[in-house]
Protein backbone atom coordinates (compact mmCIF):
# COMPACT_ATOMS: atom_id res chain seq x y z
CA UNK A 1 0.00 0.00 0.00
CA UNK A 2 1.38 3.31 -1.04
CA UNK A 3 2.62 5.96 1.88
CA UNK A 4 3.85 9.28 2.33
CA UNK A 5 4.75 11.65 5.31
CA UNK A 6 3.19 15.15 6.06
CA UNK A 7 3.88 18.05 8.36
CA UNK A 8 1.80 17.02 11.69
CA UNK A 9 -0.12 20.36 11.36
CA UNK A 10 -1.68 18.72 7.95
CA UNK A 11 -3.64 16.42 10.08
CA UNK A 12 -6.67 17.42 12.33
CA UNK A 13 -5.30 17.09 15.99
CA UNK A 14 -8.58 14.87 16.72
CA UNK A 15 -7.03 12.49 14.47
CA UNK A 16 -3.53 12.49 16.16
CA UNK A 17 -4.82 12.43 19.40
CA UNK A 18 -6.80 9.46 19.04
CA UNK A 19 -3.71 7.81 17.81
CA UNK A 20 -2.09 9.02 20.40
CA UNK A 21 -4.59 7.56 22.89
CA UNK A 22 -4.67 3.90 21.39
CA UNK A 23 -1.06 3.70 21.10
CA UNK A 24 0.35 5.03 24.84
CA UNK A 25 -0.83 3.25 28.19
CA UNK A 26 0.02 6.65 29.40
CA UNK A 27 -0.30 8.57 26.77
CA UNK A 28 0.32 12.59 26.31
CA UNK A 29 -2.63 15.14 26.78
CA UNK A 30 -4.36 16.90 24.28
CA UNK A 31 -2.39 20.16 25.17
CA UNK A 32 0.67 18.36 25.25
CA UNK A 33 0.37 16.92 21.70
CA UNK A 34 -1.22 20.14 20.79
CA UNK A 35 2.13 22.28 21.84
CA UNK A 36 4.47 19.53 20.48
CA UNK A 37 2.97 20.59 16.97
CA UNK A 38 4.78 23.22 14.95
CA UNK A 39 7.76 25.80 15.91
CA UNK A 40 10.46 24.60 18.09
CA UNK A 41 9.44 20.89 17.16
CA UNK A 42 10.06 18.71 13.93
CA UNK A 43 7.03 15.68 13.24
CA UNK A 44 5.51 13.91 10.45
CA UNK A 45 2.28 11.51 10.30
CA UNK A 46 2.43 8.60 8.49
CA UNK A 47 -0.28 8.04 5.54
CA UNK A 48 -0.90 4.97 4.88
CA UNK A 49 -4.19 3.55 3.39
CA UNK A 50 -5.40 7.50 3.08
CA UNK A 51 -5.39 8.31 6.92
CA UNK A 52 -2.43 9.02 9.24
CA UNK A 53 -1.43 5.72 11.05
CA UNK A 54 1.11 7.11 12.94
CA UNK A 55 3.63 10.11 13.86
CA UNK A 56 6.99 11.15 14.96
CA UNK A 57 7.59 14.53 17.05
CA UNK A 58 11.48 15.29 17.63
CA UNK A 59 12.98 18.63 19.05
CA UNK A 60 16.81 19.63 18.43
CA UNK A 61 18.05 21.76 20.76
CA UNK A 62 21.89 22.77 19.53
CA UNK A 63 22.62 20.14 17.52
CA UNK A 64 21.28 17.48 19.93
CA UNK A 65 17.80 15.59 19.32
CA UNK A 66 15.68 14.47 21.07
CA UNK A 67 13.13 11.88 19.95
CA UNK A 68 9.66 12.80 21.80
CA UNK A 69 7.53 10.59 20.78
CA UNK A 70 6.66 7.80 17.99
CA UNK A 71 3.98 5.76 17.11
CA UNK A 72 2.05 3.18 15.07
CA UNK A 73 -1.34 2.32 15.80
CA UNK A 74 -1.69 -1.04 17.24
CA UNK A 75 -3.41 -2.57 14.53
CA UNK A 76 -1.08 -2.37 11.92
CA UNK A 77 1.83 -2.61 13.84
CA UNK A 78 4.41 -5.51 13.11
CA UNK A 79 4.70 -5.12 9.33
CA UNK A 80 7.93 -2.50 9.17
CA UNK A 81 5.71 0.76 9.53
CA UNK A 82 7.50 1.91 12.52
CA UNK A 83 11.30 1.07 11.47
CA UNK A 84 10.05 2.97 8.20
CA UNK A 85 9.22 6.16 10.53
CA UNK A 86 11.86 5.87 12.21
CA UNK A 87 14.25 5.86 9.48
CA UNK A 88 12.08 8.77 8.04
CA UNK A 89 12.88 10.99 11.41
CA UNK A 90 16.75 9.88 11.69
CA UNK A 91 16.84 11.18 7.64
CA UNK A 92 15.32 14.29 8.63
CA UNK A 93 17.27 15.12 11.92
CA UNK A 94 20.73 14.39 9.61
CA UNK A 95 19.22 16.71 6.90
CA UNK A 96 18.64 19.29 10.02
CA UNK A 97 22.12 19.36 10.97
CA UNK A 98 21.80 17.28 14.20
CA UNK A 99 24.66 15.33 15.50
CA UNK A 100 23.02 12.79 17.42
CA UNK A 101 19.29 11.64 18.85
CA UNK A 102 18.17 11.09 22.22
CA UNK A 103 15.24 9.26 23.62
CA UNK A 104 13.89 7.69 26.49
CA UNK A 105 12.16 4.11 26.73
CA UNK A 106 10.35 2.63 29.30
CA UNK A 107 12.33 -0.54 30.40
CA UNK A 108 9.92 -2.74 29.74
CA UNK A 109 8.59 -1.45 26.36
CA UNK A 110 10.13 -4.53 24.26
CA UNK A 111 8.43 -3.61 20.62
CA UNK A 112 10.20 0.24 20.82
CA UNK A 113 13.76 -1.44 22.68
CA UNK A 114 13.72 -3.70 19.79
CA UNK A 115 13.57 -1.28 17.12
CA UNK A 116 15.80 1.18 18.70
CA UNK A 117 17.91 -1.21 19.23
CA UNK A 118 18.03 -2.63 15.49
CA UNK A 119 18.39 0.90 13.92
CA UNK A 120 21.38 1.46 16.03
CA UNK A 121 20.25 3.04 19.50
CA UNK A 122 22.74 2.20 22.08
CA UNK A 123 21.67 2.22 25.84
CA UNK A 124 23.59 5.14 27.49
CA UNK A 125 21.84 4.91 31.31
CA UNK A 126 18.51 3.89 33.41
CA UNK A 127 16.34 6.62 35.26
CA UNK A 128 15.32 3.95 38.25
CA UNK A 129 11.44 4.72 38.62
CA UNK A 130 11.03 7.39 36.36
CA UNK A 131 8.20 6.23 34.98
CA UNK A 132 4.56 5.69 36.37
CA UNK A 133 3.77 2.31 35.29
CA UNK A 134 1.03 -0.09 35.27
CA UNK A 135 1.80 -1.60 38.44
CA UNK A 136 4.13 0.92 40.45
CA UNK A 137 7.34 2.77 39.25
CA UNK A 138 9.12 1.94 36.02
CA UNK A 139 12.87 2.58 35.05
CA UNK A 140 13.11 4.35 31.80
CA UNK A 141 16.30 3.60 29.67
CA UNK A 142 18.45 6.62 28.03
CA UNK A 143 19.45 5.67 24.36
CA UNK A 144 21.47 7.09 21.86
CA UNK A 145 22.38 7.18 18.42
CA UNK A 146 24.97 9.26 16.48
CA UNK A 147 23.65 10.18 13.52
CA UNK A 148 26.58 10.54 11.06
CA UNK A 149 27.77 7.25 12.03
CA UNK A 150 24.35 5.56 11.35
CA UNK A 151 24.06 4.19 7.37
CA UNK A 152 20.32 4.97 7.78
CA UNK A 153 20.90 8.90 7.61
CA UNK A 154 22.86 8.95 4.70
CA UNK A 155 21.49 10.90 2.15
CA UNK A 156 20.28 8.09 -0.35
CA UNK A 157 19.92 5.24 2.22
C1 LIG B 1 7.45 0.96 18.83
C2 LIG B 1 6.49 0.91 17.61
C3 LIG B 1 6.46 2.30 16.95
C4 LIG B 1 7.02 -0.12 16.60
O1 LIG B 1 6.16 -0.08 15.46
P1 LIG B 1 5.97 -1.33 14.48
O2 LIG B 1 5.37 -0.83 13.22
O3 LIG B 1 5.25 -2.44 15.17
O4 LIG B 1 7.49 -1.79 14.27
P2 LIG B 1 8.05 -2.61 13.02
O5 LIG B 1 7.04 -3.56 12.51
O6 LIG B 1 8.62 -1.64 12.03
O7 LIG B 1 9.25 -3.44 13.69
C5 LIG B 1 10.59 -3.02 13.54
C6 LIG B 1 11.45 -3.73 14.56
O8 LIG B 1 11.07 -3.36 15.89
C7 LIG B 1 11.22 -4.48 16.76
N1 LIG B 1 9.92 -4.91 17.24
C8 LIG B 1 8.69 -4.55 16.77
N2 LIG B 1 7.72 -5.14 17.49
C9 LIG B 1 8.35 -5.89 18.43
C10 LIG B 1 7.89 -6.73 19.49
N3 LIG B 1 6.57 -6.91 19.71
N4 LIG B 1 8.81 -7.33 20.28
C11 LIG B 1 10.14 -7.14 20.08
N5 LIG B 1 10.64 -6.34 19.08
C12 LIG B 1 9.74 -5.75 18.27
C13 LIG B 1 11.85 -5.58 15.92
O9 LIG B 1 13.26 -5.40 15.97
C14 LIG B 1 11.33 -5.24 14.54
O10 LIG B 1 12.12 -5.77 13.51
P3 LIG B 1 11.72 -7.22 12.88
O11 LIG B 1 10.29 -7.13 12.45
O12 LIG B 1 12.66 -7.34 11.72
O13 LIG B 1 11.92 -8.20 13.97
C15 LIG B 1 5.06 0.46 18.05
O14 LIG B 1 5.17 -0.74 18.78
C16 LIG B 1 4.31 1.49 18.89
O15 LIG B 1 3.69 2.41 18.37
N6 LIG B 1 4.34 1.30 20.22
C17 LIG B 1 3.56 2.18 21.13
C18 LIG B 1 4.17 3.54 21.26
C19 LIG B 1 5.56 3.46 21.84
O16 LIG B 1 5.82 2.71 22.75
N7 LIG B 1 6.46 4.30 21.29
C20 LIG B 1 7.84 4.35 21.73
C21 LIG B 1 8.03 5.10 22.99
S1 LIG B 1 7.63 6.82 22.83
Amino acid sequence: MSHRFVPMDSVELDELFVIEQSCHSFPWSRNTLASCIGSGYQGEALIWGGRAVGYYITQIVVGEATLMNICILPELRGQGLGRHLLHRCLQRLSSEQADCCFLEVRAGNKPALGLYREIGFEPLAVRKGYYQGEAGREDAVIMKLTLDENPMCKKGA
